[in-house]
């Protein structure tokens, strides 16, 4: 497999086409750009801190979505503002597959405090150039001899968008959804979300979990997000929809003031029920990121 890597960060192509790969910050594990034949599809701020005093934002969710009145982990947990390890690496024809880990003994000791448990946290990146998917997976397992955790999780996804004009977020019509913009009032989703202010939608327990989640433009399909099991689970139960919006956007330090009309955040977590996983037990679930319209311009 073609990569390079230094001490922040690990790339890999395709053999076959250097335009086709992805990056990877071992901060985080955050997956900061991907490319297909060229055209990226992650959205990165040009304001982005890169030097591990700041989460990057594209995060991994863990062990806390948001903040909890009754925890004192910072919002969205460690594993965003913790150093990873590079564990695994495979190819196999057009696939190519990077596996990062956090063990307890990575985490700042203050903040690991807060969730204090034996774990292994293990996040897979398959890119598979022949498909145009990106498939990211989270995995975990208890090494507790006898004590069970809870936790929340979410693959924060930061899709590029051309435009917000003409945008539709396609898949959640008829679910009811919890609006972080208005005090956590629930509301039915009726047909597709636009974004025309600031948009933060917890949407609990969108079934079926095999059915894609669309980011369109103009009628255009842009991409599409599918929810996948893994051992233990059907897949992430919950999806939350999100974009800061002018005021927001002002306001965020690592962001630039007019880039929320080049992202849309659809994310796929546990995020209304803690997912418990007893000692010596493993959870993993999953997403498959389709870039359509790259693949429509190859
Ligand atoms: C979303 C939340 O998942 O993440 C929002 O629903 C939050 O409420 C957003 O603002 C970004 O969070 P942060 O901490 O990365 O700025």
């Amino acid at each position: 497999m073609p990569f390079t890597a230094d001490k922040d960060t690990f790339h890999a192509h395709l053999a076959a086409n250097a335009k086709t790969g992805f990056t990877v910050h071992y901060y985080g594990a955050t997956v900061s750009s991907w490319t297909v034949n060229g055209h990226e599809q992650l959205f990165l701020s040009k304001k982005a801190i890169l030097n591990g005093t700041k989460a990057i934002r594209i995060p991994l969710v863990f062990p806390q979505f948001g903040t909890v009145a009754t925890s004192k982990l910072p919002q969205h947990g460690f594993a965003r503002c913790s150093f990873w390890k590079l564990t695994q690496l495979t190819e196999s024809g057009d696939q190519l597959a990077a596996t990062f880990t956090l063990t307890p003994d990575q985490v700042d000791p203050a903040l690991r405090a807060l969730w204090d448990y034996k774990f292994e946290l293990a996040y897979d990146v398959t890119l598979d150039g022949a498909a145009g998917t990106l498939k990211t997976a989270l995995r975990v397992k208890n090494f507790e001899a006898d004590r069970t955790f809870d936790f929340t999780w979410l693959l924060h996804t930061y899709l590029r968008v051309p435009t917000l004009s003409g945008l539709e977020v396609q898949g959640l019509s008829g679910f009811s959804y919890t609006d972080k913009t208005r005090q956590l009032q629930t509301f039915n989703q009726s047909g597709a979300i636009t974004i025309t202010e600031e948009v933060d939608r917890v949407f609990p327990s969108v079934t079926p979990i095999t059915a894609p989640l669309q980011v369109v433009v103009g009628g255009k399909p842009i991409a599409s997000i599918e929810r996948t099991p893994g051992k233990g689970s059907n897949g992430f139960a919950d999806v939350v929809v999100w974009n800061p919006w002018a005021d927001k956007a002002k306001g965020m330090a690592d962001f630039g003031d007019d880039e929320y009309h080049e992202m849309v955040c659809v994310e796929v977590g546990d995020v209304a029920n803690p997912v418990k996983v007893g000692p010596g037990e493993v959870r993993e679930a999953g997403q498959v990121i389709r870039a359509v319209a790259a693949i429509a311009k190859l």
